[in-house]
């Protein structure tokens, strides 16, 4: 695969960043996580009532500057934890912050058990680019973790190959 290549995510439990991270290394691409400018207490009940609410209302709420411009790069892996059955805000944000189009596109997910319209909802935010595939991983940190972090690897190779 010729091009740069960049790994964006956001992740408010570590399931994500275990999988960019590995992705990240094993294809040796750089590396973005979007952040909310407030952040969900990770270890609050009401994470699922606040982040629920601002994925089905579809809020893209404010996100840290990065100092790396995504447009630079030819071919980007996109992850995202599953929020009510979609993407997550940060990640709308996200897109709604950058002018993503010729590029090419392959989308991972972390989820509790289902995947829901997860990647049909980022296609259609993403309209104009290639897809080079999608994979998902459920609660990588809890589950499998040695066997998911294999499976990541693996995928990436073959996008990348
Ligand atoms: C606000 C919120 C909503 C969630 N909604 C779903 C869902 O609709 N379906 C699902 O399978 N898991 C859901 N989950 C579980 C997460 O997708 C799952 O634990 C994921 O691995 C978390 O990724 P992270 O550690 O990168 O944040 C939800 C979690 C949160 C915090």
């Amino acid at each position: 695969m010729q091009g740069k290549i960049l790994v964006v995510y956001y992740s408010l439990e570590g399931n994500t960043r275990l999988i960019a991270e590995t992705i990240s290394k094993e294809i040796s691409s750089d590396i973005l996580e979007i952040k909310p400018k407030k952040s969900i207490d990770p270890h609050s009940k009401m994470r699922y009532f606040i982040g629920g609410k601002q994925a089905i209302t579809k809020e893209k709420p404010e996100i840290l500057p990065y100092d790396i411009n995504p447009e630079d790069y030819d071919v980007l892996f996109i992850g995202t934890p599953v929020w009510a059955w979609t993407f997550s805000p940060a990640i709308r944000s996200f897109f709604a912050n950058t002018d993503l189009k010729g590029k090419k596109i392959a989308l991972f997910s972390c989820n509790g058990g289902g995947n829901g319209k997860t990647f049909k909802n980022m296609k259609e935010q993403l309209e104009g680019n290639e897809f080079l595939g999608e994979i998902e991983f459920k609660d990588p940190l809890k589950n499998d973790t040695k066997e998911n972090i294999e499976r990541a690897k693996k995928w990436c190779n073959s996008i990348c190959k």
